[in-house]
C-alpha cells in the first residue's frame, strides 16, 4: 500500500507547510482540481524542490472528447507527475488514446478511471447510468482494465472484488479512508486501515485524518507502520 495523501488544505501556502513537514517521507501526494487552478504548475514544483521522491497523483478527472483528453493527457505527462486520472464514463476510445499517446514518453503518468463518484446514491447514480453503482463500478472496472488503463478510482470496499475480476496488478486508488475510525466527515463508506490491507488497496487517500491532526508527522508515521507490519 502507497500513502496518498489528499493536499485539501486552503492555500498553497498551508499545503506547503505541510509538504515541508512531512519532507522526509517519500509518500503520495494527491492534488486536486481546486487546487491546481488556483496554484498551478508553480505548485508541482514546489513539493518536488521539497523532495524529490513525492510522486505526484494529480486528481482532474477529465472527461471530454478522446482527442482532447489525450492532448491533455500530453500536457500533464510533461508536467512530470506520476499519475492522474479520467473518467470511465468517458468511454473505451478515449482510454485508448490516451494510453496511445502516453507511448511517446519515457516514463508516462499512470492513468486510473474514476468508476462512481462517491457523492452519488444509489438513486441519483441509477438515474445517469441505468444501473447500481456496485454492478456499473465492476463493468468500468473491467473495460478500465481491457482498455489499457493502470487501475481504477473506487470504494475500498470494492477493491478486492474489482482486482478478482481483473488481474490483481490492477491497481485501486481508494478515498474515505479513516485509518483508526477518525470522524467520517462528509464521506459515507469509510474504511480503517485495516480493511483497506484486507481489500487490496493500492493507494489509500487519506486527507483530514492527517492534515486536522495536531501532529501531521506523527500521524503519517504511525499509519506508514501499520502499511508497512
Ligand atoms: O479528507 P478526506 O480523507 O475525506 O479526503 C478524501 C479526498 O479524496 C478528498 O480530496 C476528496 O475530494 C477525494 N475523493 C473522494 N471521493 C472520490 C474521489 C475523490 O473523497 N470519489
Amino acid at each position: 500500500m502507497l500513502l496518498t495523501l489528499a493536499l485539501d488544505l486552503p492555500s498553497a501556502k498551508q499545503n506547503l507547510k505541510l509538504v515541508e513537514e512531512l519532507a522526509s517521507f517519500d509518500i503520495w501526494l494527491k492534488v486536486g482540481f481546486r487546487s491546481y487552478v488556483r496554484d498551478g504548475k508553480a505548485f508541482l514544483q514546489d513539493i518536488k524542490s521539497i523532495n524529490p521522491n513525492f510522486k505526484i497523483f494529480l486528481d482532474l478527472k477529465l472527461y471530454d472528447i478522446p482527442n482532447t483528453m489525450a492532448d491533455t493527457a500530453e500536457e500533464i505527462a510533461s508536467l512530470g507527475v506520476d499519475m492522474f486520472n479520467i473518467h470511465a464514463s468517458s468511454g473505451a476510445i478515449a482510454m485508448e488514446t490516451v494510453k496511445k499517446r502516453l507511448e511517446n514518453y519515457k516514463n508516462p503518468p499512470l492513468v486510473l478511471a474514476v468508476t462512481a463518484l462517491t457523492s452519488f446514491d444509489n438513486d441519483s447514480f441509477s438515474k445517469i447510468y441505468g444501473d447500481s453503482i456496485k454492478h456499473k463500478a465492476l463493468e468500468f472496472a473491467k473495460m478500465s482494465y481491457e482498455h489499457g488503463l493502470d487501475g481504477v478510482v473506487c470504494s475500498a470496499f470494492e477493491s478486492k472484488m474489482i482486482k478478482e475480476a481483473t488481474s490483481h496488478d490492477f491497481l485501486t486508488l481508494c478515498p474515505a479512508i479513516r485509518p483508526f475510525g477518525e470522524d467520517s466527515g462528509d464521506q459515507q463508506r469509510v474504511a480503517t486501515l485495516e480493511i483497506a490491507k484486507k481489500e487490496l488497496v493500492d493507494f489509500p487517500v487519506i486527507g483530514r485524518p492527517i492534515y486536522k491532526d495536531e501532529n501531521p508527522k506523527a500521524k503519517v508515521a504511525k499509519i506508514l507502520e501499520i502499511i508497512n507490519a
